[in-house]
């Protein structure tokens, strides 16, 4: 049985402040085979992606956001502002240090996203000049002279689903919607993206805005109560194969790279207490990039006016001029201080391993899905002799996954849902199986001898 025990920071903490780049991908937890999973938001055919994560209460977004943040920190070509309107900035408070802006109230918010409109705005002006001259690439490529943009969004219906109450707020959470559906639509290129977490996964949490839904992608779907709610966060599954309601614990996850692309179940790393976030903030503000002078300039008076500490305590946020005004020869040099940052990643880990206990087992390759293999082995040729066997009294209707899981139980009492479903799938994959969407699920078909079983 795989199962995993994480050490969750050591991997993280050994990260030199500001010399991962974004292309590295963001290791954010393990998978059945204790292989690290990455998540990656830019890539060099693509661009910039904009992420979704959905998650019940208590199900570990958070945390998840937390591991992702680290990472987001730790590159030099990536900057990075939050929004975080349901609980004031909490949940994000401890990342302050690496962020370059952090908003907590609604009109706020609708002003980051403004700006970010008017940052890709410009640099697609920029884009298309140097095209016209026939140079450039047709996109930005993130470097830390014109780094990508990330915001962070969690909890999206506090921001996007307020629709009763004030009509200031409706007001403004239809502004936060438009500018957010316009990011989503136009910052690939741009090198500006979104990271959306929501507890409520349904269009309404995202502003009623069914286009802005469909820009968001890869998908992370953490434990979540209800089919349609799983289902609206992995888009086009078979939600008989996903079942999250298996996870018991926080910090379980799918992580679905676009629609139609099969889910794989992730533990992530743990990393929730604030006193170590804090840290390894600390640590990774020593270096952080700070935006292009073009996009500075687009995002005007409001990013200018920024609060440098929403939470009015002394502020953390660096005063003195920053990487990008490298222009200007009387600043001192950019604070690259290797040797605090690394005192504060020490610190960082000594405190993980003090303070964090071993994560529980967890029989993740029970989990419908796990990827530990992608071709039919030998250990699975009697679940794929069972399965063909049930498949064969299927009549042309075929069978739902939990009709052939029953099947299979008959045949193979021993036999697991979540290996059913694995197999199912590889099955499906190389042929020897069919899968049809019918209605709002799927049906399996044999593949062998179809006219033999016609009824
Ligand atoms: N990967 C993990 N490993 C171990 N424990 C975890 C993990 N992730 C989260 N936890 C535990 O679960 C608790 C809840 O996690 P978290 O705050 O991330 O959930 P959430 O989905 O953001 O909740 P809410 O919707 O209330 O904001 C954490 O305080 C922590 O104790
Ligand atoms: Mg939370």
């Amino acid at each position: 049985m795989t199962s995993t025990t994480s050490r969750p920071l050591d991997r993280l903490t050994l990260w030199t402040p500001g010399e991962r780049r974004i292309t590295d991908g963001l290791p954010f937890g393990e998978r059945a085979d204790h292989s690290p999973m990455l998540l990656d938001l830019w890539t060099p055919t693509h661009g910039a992606r904009h992420a979704l994560m959905g998650g019940a209460s208590g199900s570990g977004k958070t945390n998840t956001l937390n591991v992702i943040t680290c990472g987001l920190a730790a590159c030099g070509d990536t900057v990075i502002w939050a929004i975080e309107v349901a609980k004031a900035g909490q949940g994000q408070a401890a990342w302050l240090p690496c962020f370059d802006w952090l908003a907590t109230r609604l009109d706020e918010a609708v002003a980051m996203l403004d700006a970010a409109v008017a940052i890709i705005d410009a640099r697609s002006r920029v884009l298309a000049t140097h095209a016209a001259r026939g140079q450039g690439d047709d996109k930005v490529v993130p470097t830390p002279d014109q780094p990508l943009l990330t915001i962070i969004i969690d909890e999206a219906a506090a921001l996007f689903g307020i629709r009763t109450g004030n009509p200031d707020r409706i007001e403004l959470a239809a502004q936060a919607t438009e500018r957010a559906r316009q990011i989503s639509q136009t910052g690939r290129s741009a090198g500006v993206q979104l990271l959306v977490t929501t507890q409520r996964p349904t269009v309404a949490a995202l502003g009623d805005d069914g286009d802005f839904r469909s820009q968001l992608h890869p998908n992370l779907c953490l434990r979540m109560n209800r089919r349609a709610d799983v289902g609206f966060v992995l888009q086009g599954v078979d939600l008989d194969t996903v079942d999250t309601t298996l996870f018991n614990v926080p910090g379980l996850l799918y992580v679905q790279d676009g629609p139609d692309v099969d889910p794989l179940p992730v533990r992530s790393y743990a990393l929730y207490q604030p006193p170590i976030v804090n840290r390894l903030a600390h640590a990774f503000a020593t270096a952080r990039p700070t935006l292009d002078p073009v996009a500075r300039t687009a995002a005007g008076e409001a990013y200018a006016a920024r609060p440098a500490d929403p939470f009015q305590t002394p502020t953390t946020r660096p005063t003195t001029p920053r990487r990008a005004d490298n222009d200007r020869t009387d600043t001192p040099s950019p604070r690259r201080g290797r040797t605090a940052a690394g005192d504060a990643l020490d610190a960082a880990r000594t405190a993980a391993h003090t303070d964090l206990p071993d994560l529980p087992t967890l029989p993740l390759a029970h989990l419908p899905n796990d990827d530990t293999s992608t071709t039919v082995d030998g250990d699975d040729a009697p679940m794929t002799e069972a399965i063909t066997a049930v498949l064969a009294e299927a009549g042309p209707a075929g069978m739902t996954a939990a009709e052939i899981t029953n099947g299979v139980k008959k045949l193979r009492a021993s036999a697991h849902r979540g290996s059913v479903h694995r197999v199912l799938r590889t099955m499906v994959d190389t042929g020897t199986a069919r899968r049809t969407p019918v209605g709002k699920g799927y049906r399996y078909h044999p593949t062998t001898t179809p006219e033999s079983h016609a009824a």
